[in-house]
């Protein structure tokens, strides 16, 4: 009686898994082509400079967005004005000083780093002067 169950179960396994590498063998062609992975882990020091930008929308998406994304535990949502403007004019210093090393505010708890420690303290900083950016 039992096996019934089991062997459906394996079969849909089976059928996932079969599904899933073809699926994989489609995207690794795409990832080959656009190996932008690498990219982000690896930035060269030019691109740094020049991409402060596309890094602060990289650890944005990254981290940040799935609290400041959605107003998750009282984060001030991303593109709003009135979440932000009162925060942005306390200084930038506090703003990242905050975003480095965690805050507890009146409306929830900031974790250091939103919660990635292997952000650096320049991915957490271009993360504030995207979101920051984005808010006026
Ligand atoms: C786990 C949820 C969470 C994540 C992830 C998160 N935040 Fe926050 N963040 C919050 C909350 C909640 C607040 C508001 C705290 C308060 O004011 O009570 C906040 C506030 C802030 C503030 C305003 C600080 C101030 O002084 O008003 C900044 C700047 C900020 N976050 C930056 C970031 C950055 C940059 C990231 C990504 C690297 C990030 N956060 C990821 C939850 C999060």
């Amino acid at each position: 009686m039992l096996i019934r169950p089991i062997t459906i179960a394996a079969l849909v396994g089976f059928t996932l898994l079969t599904a899933c590498s073809k699926n994989e063998a489609a995207s690794a062609a795409s990832t080959a082509a656009a190996p932008s992975a690498t990219v982000a882990a690896a930035p060269a020091p030019a691109q740094a400079a020049a991409g402060g930008v596309e890094k602060g929308e990289k650890v944005y998406k990254s981290t940040c967005a799935m609290c400041h994304g959605t107003g998750a535990g009282g984060a001030p949502m991303f593109k709003s004005k009135d979440d932000w403007a009162p925060r942005i004019a306390q200084g930038k210093d506090t703003l990242y000083d905050h975003a480095l090393h965690g805050f507890t505010g009146s409306k929830g708890t900031m974790p250091a780093k939103g919660g990635n420690a292997s952000l650096s303290d320049e991915d957490v900083k271009a993360g504030v002067d995207y979101m920051t950016s984005k808010a006026t």
